[in-house]
C-alpha cells in the first residue's frame, strides 16, 4: 500500500495482545482435542489384531498418550476459557455481544457472503459473526462440562465425579449417550472452523481491511469515507476523538 493510498484508513487498535494469544491457544487446543478425540472415538491407526488398544504402548499412537494429549488440552482449554471471561471485562473490543440493533444488517451480510449483494454496511463486526461468537462459546461451555464429566468417571469417587460427573450422568441417563453428545458436539467445531476461515479470508481480499491480519497484529483498517457503524460498540472513546487525532486508539 502506497503512502497516499494509506492516509485515507484510520487504524484501530482493536485486540491486545493477550487476547490474540487467547486466539491462537484456543485454536490449537480445539485442533488437538478434535484430532485426539476422533483417535480415542475410532483408534484406526493401531490396526486390527495388534491388540487392545489402550495397551498398545510401543505403538506411538498408544491410546494412552493420546488420551494425555486430550486431557492436557482439555485443561489448556478451561484455563484460556476463564481468561477470556476476564478479558471480557478489560476492553469494550473484547465483547462483541450480539444486541437486537445489530440484527437489522443480518440479511444484508449473509446475502453478501452467498455473492448476492456487493457488501454490507461498514462494520467492526458484522452481526453474524457476533452470532456465531455466542454459538461457540456455547459450545466450548458444552465440551469443557461433558469432557470434564467423563474424565471424573476414571475415578468415580473422586473431587471431579462428585462435582461434575454424578448430576451430568443422570442428565444425560448414561455414559454412552454423553460420549455421544460429546463427539457430535466436536463435529460442530470442524463445521465452525470452516466456515470462520472461509469468511475471514473472504472479508480479508473483498473489503481489504485487515481482517485476516487483526489477528496477528491486533489492527484493523477502516476507509475514513467507511466508518464502522459499530465504531463506537468497540473503541473506548468518541469515534471523532480517534478522527481528531485524540489519541484513543490510534495507532501509528
Ligand atoms: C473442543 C473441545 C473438544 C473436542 C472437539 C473433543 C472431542 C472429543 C471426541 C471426538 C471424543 C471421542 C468421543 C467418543 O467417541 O467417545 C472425545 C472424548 C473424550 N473427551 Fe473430548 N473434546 C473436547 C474437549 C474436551 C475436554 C475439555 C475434556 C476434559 C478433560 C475432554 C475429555 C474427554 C474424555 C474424558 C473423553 C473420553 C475418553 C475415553 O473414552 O477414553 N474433552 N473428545
Amino acid at each position: 500500500m502506497s503512502v497516499s493510498e494509506k492516509r485515507t484508513f484510520l487504524k484501530i487498535y482493536l485486540f491486545q495482545p493477550g487476547l490474540r494469544i487467547w486466539h491462537w491457544v484456543q485454536f490449537l487446543c480445539i485442533v488437538v482435542l478434535f484430532v485426539t478425540g476422533l483417535y480415542i472415538g475410532d483408534p484406526f491407526f493401531t490396526g486390527s489384531g495388534s491388540g487392545e488398544p489402550t495397551v498398545v504402548y510401543p505403538h506411538i499412537l498408544s491410546m494412552d498418550l493420546v488420551r494425555t494429549i486430550h486431557f492436557s488440552a482439555g485443561y489448556v482449554l478451561l484455563v484460556a476459557f476463564l481468561y477470556r471471561i476476564f478479558l471480557f471485562f478489560t476492553k469494550k473490543a473484547h465483547r462483541a455481544l450480539m444486541a437486537p440493533k445489530h440484527l437489522w444488517m443480518l440479511k444484508d451480510v449473509i446475502l453478501t457472503y452467498v455473492f448476492i449483494k456487493k457488501s454490507y454496511p461498514p462494520v467492526i463486526r458484522n452481526p453474524l459473526a457476533r452470532l456465531a461468537y455466542i454459538f461457540i462459546f456455547a459450545l466450548i461451555v458444552f465440551q469443557i462440562w461433558t469432557g470434564f464429566a467423563m474424565y471424573g468417571m476414571s475415578n468415580p469417587n473422586g473431587a471431579t465425579a462428585t462435582v461434575v460427573s454424578q448430576w451430568t450422568l443422570a442428565l444425560f441417563g448414561n455414559e454412552f449417550t454423553l460420549h455421544v453428545w460429546h463427539r457430535i458436539v466436536a463435529w460442530l467445531f470442524f463445521l465452525f472452523l470452516i466456515f470462520h476461515v472461509y469468511l475471514v479470508f473472504y472479508n480479508a481480499f473483498l473489503f481489504k481491511e485487515g481482517e485476516l491480519a487483526s489477528m496477528a497484529s491486533g489492527n484493523r483498517w477502516v476507509p475514513l469515507h467507511r466508518i464502522p457503524v459499530d465504531a463506537e460498540d468497540a473503541l473506548e472513546c468518541k469515534i471523532e476523538d480517534v478522527l481528531g487525532d485524540a489519541g484513543c486508539d490510534r495507532r501509528g
